[in-house]
């Protein structure tokens, strides 16, 4: 297996990190240090060390769902030492790591793993996964602003690809409506950026499918781990 997948298969490191840490002469197989990107581990009878830690490769690969609240940042820490998704989690021994982000104030479906490998896949922007979201925003969008947003629309200086968009209820009384919206990439902030675009921004936002892996009934702040067949179709994206 080629070494930077061997590395992202057996522990929590991206393929491109497990590159980083190749080219920095960290790796050792067989205790001798190997800088090749091209080099292909032997799985039956080479070892690999990084740090000079041995890589167990019997590590239990574990994958769930959380249906995270608002109110809760997706990396293990930051300046501000707001609460984590990785405390929701904590019963879980394995260290496991979240597959992409949600900003702080979004809710809904995010899947946690410590399989690196399926990480790096589902997070490269050739993969275009489709994510689902739920937003409530400001006022009622015209069929012009839905279409703008279904054909791709500048945020900052980037246009983003064509995405789906759906008003699911609109409450004239109080101004606002719910969306349903599908995009298949995920720049930062991505979702808000696009309504603020199209002059509704968003009041509230949930993510409800990676995917065809659909958040369903998993009351907030609730895991789950995924079925077999959710993880063999996540594989096989
Ligand atoms: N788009 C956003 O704006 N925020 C998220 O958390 C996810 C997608």
């Amino acid at each position: 297996m080629r070494i930077n997948k061997f590395i992202a298969s057996y522990t929590s490191y991206s393929r491109r990190k497990a590159e980083d840490i190749i080219l920095s002469g960290r790796v050792k197989i067989n205790d001798k240090i190997i800088t090749s990107l091209s080099f292909d581990v032997d799985e039956d009878n080479d070892t690999l060390k990084i740090d000079d830690k041995l890589i167990n490769i019997d590590k239990k690969l574990i994958y769930i769902m959380l249906n995270k609240p608002e109110g809760y940042i997706t990396t293990v820490k930051d300046q501000f030492d707001r609460k984590s998704v990785v405390d929701l989690v904590s019963d879980i021994k394995e260290r496991i790591y979240p597959v992409g982000r949600l900003d702080y104030e979004t809710s809904g479906l995010l899947i946690l793993t410590n399989d690196g490998d399926l990480t790096y896949k589902l997070t490269h922007p050739k993969h275009e996964v489709g994510k689902t979201y739920m937003a409530i925003v400001k006022g009622i969008p015209t069929e012009d602003s839905l279409n703008k947003f279904r054909e791709g629309l500048l945020i900052e200086d980037y246009k983003t690809a064509p995405a789906k968009i759906k008003v699911v209820k609109t409450v004239l009384d109080k101004n606002y409506s719910i969306c349903k919206v599908k995009i298949y990439e995920g720049k930062n902030r991505q979702v808000r950026k696009m309504f603020k675009a199209i002059n509704h921004p968003v009041m509230r936002l949930k993510r409800v499918a990676v995917g065809d892996i659909v958040l369903k009934d998993l009351e907030l702040g609730e895991y789950r781990h995924l079925t077999k067949e959710e993880i063999n179709y996540l594989k096989s994206i």
